[in-house]
């Protein structure tokens, strides 16, 4: 059984429908990333969850036990807010004691469980600090201790590290991760960045105004989106328009299909795309077409080739240093190189293509 089942959760706020029969679950220790756009309703889902907005309808589970009408303080539920809401004058250690202090705890297991919930964020020599005196990444670890001194059963973090710098915010995701492993916590996280998705979850929901639009391991996700909205929003992806007849996609190498007949895109993502020099009697099936920008990134080169489509198609490949490659205005052709790899999509209102 999971430990955390969201049942088809509905919510309104006036005639706006935030939330449309969204419907998740969460293993036991897992983590599950809410990822989406601004204003998709992600912050809403999570204080759902957290008894904070009650769902016009669908039901939260929790081991079972249906806590839809259970009040906040009695879920067992942590949060985790995006700007820390630390106490400013009060010390770390007190800033991590104060909910176990409104529960009446007595002293002594107060300040064990402080103790222990600073060692567990490697924060055990700044007890007596002000939240000032520390780094936004040392801020962030005392509002997680903050949370996990009450021993939820879930944690709910809303986007955490928005505040910090790119470097920080890699480094904080990878001890957050083992620091949910090492406790073993069932944890929700919600962003709207994708590779923050990526290296944080075990499972993944794509949310597109109000609507789980897919639900799955990253790299499930990735490599199998079921809509081109979900390709783009999952590391990037083309999305060609075309037509299948005969289980075949009407690109050059005509790649098999069981999609049915009709209009559909093809979604190939940058690095299943291989460009080589345009070559006089080359028959070998392929898009033609002529390299407009590329981006050297050291162990890559990118590239945006203008195949006569409204949207460039984007290419990733290897670099050699040393090896020629092609650059603006060269003719080329694009290919793909595992088709296998390649997903074709009914095209239809369902699907977003752009
Ligand atoms: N209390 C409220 N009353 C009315 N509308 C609200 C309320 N809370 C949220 N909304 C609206 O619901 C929609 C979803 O908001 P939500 O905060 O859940 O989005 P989000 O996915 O968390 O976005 P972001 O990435 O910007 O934080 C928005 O259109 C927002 O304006
Ligand atoms: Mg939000």
């Amino acid at each position: 059984m999971s430990h955390l089942v969201i049942d088809n959760v509905s919510k309104s706020f006036g005639e706006l429908p935030v939330l449309r029969g969204c419907s998740l679950s969460v293993e036991k220790g897992s983590v599950l990333t809410l990822l989406g756009p601004s204003g998709c309703g992600k912050t809403t889902l999570l204080r759902t969850i957290a008894g904070f907005i009650t769902p016009d309808a669908g039901r939260i589970v929790v081991q079972g036990n249906d806590i839809s009408d259970m009040p906040p303080n009695r879920r067992e539920v942590g949060y985790v807010f995006q700007n820390y809401a630390l106490f400013p004058h009060l010390t770390i250690a007190a800033n991590v004691a104060y909910g176990l202090k409104v529960r009446r705890t007595s002293r002594a297991e107060v300040a064990r469980r402080v103790e222990d919930a600073l060692r567990l964020v490697d924060l055990s020599t700044f007890a007596d600090r002000y939240p000032a005196q520390l780094s936004g990444g040392q801020q962030q670890r005392v509002a997680i201790a903050r949370s996990l001194v009450l021993e939820p059963s879930v944690l709910l973090l809303d986007e955490p590290f928005n505040a910090l710098d790119a470097r920080l915010r890699l480094t904080m995701q990878i001890e957050l991760r083992k620091l949910i492993q090492r406790v073993g916590i069932t944890s929700i996280f919600v962003t709207h960045d994708q590779m923050e998705a990526m290296t944080l979850s075990d499972t993944v929901a794509v949310m597109h105004k109000g609507v789980v639009e897919q639900f799955g391991s990253p790299l499930d996700i990735y490599d199998r989106p079921r809509t081109a909205y979900v390709a783009n929003f999952i590391g990037r992806a083309n999305v060609i328009p075309g037509e299948v007849a005969n289980g075949h996609f009407d690109d050059p190498a005509r790649i098999a299909t069981q999609a049915p007949a009709g209009p559909a895109v093809l979604v190939v993502r940058p690095e299943n795309v291989t460009v080589e020099p345009a070559t006089a009697g080359d028959a070998a099936p392929g898009w033609p077409g002529t390299v407009t920008f590329t981006t050297a990134l050291g162990p890559t080169v990118e590239y945006e080739i203008d195949c006569g489509w409204p949207e460039p198609l984007r290419a990733i490949a290897p670099r050699s240093p040393g090896r020629p490659q092609a650059g603006p205005g060269d003719r080329v052709v694009a290919r793909i190189a595992d088709p296998a790899a390649a997903v074709v999509l009914r095209r239809q209102d369902g699907a977003h293509v752009h």
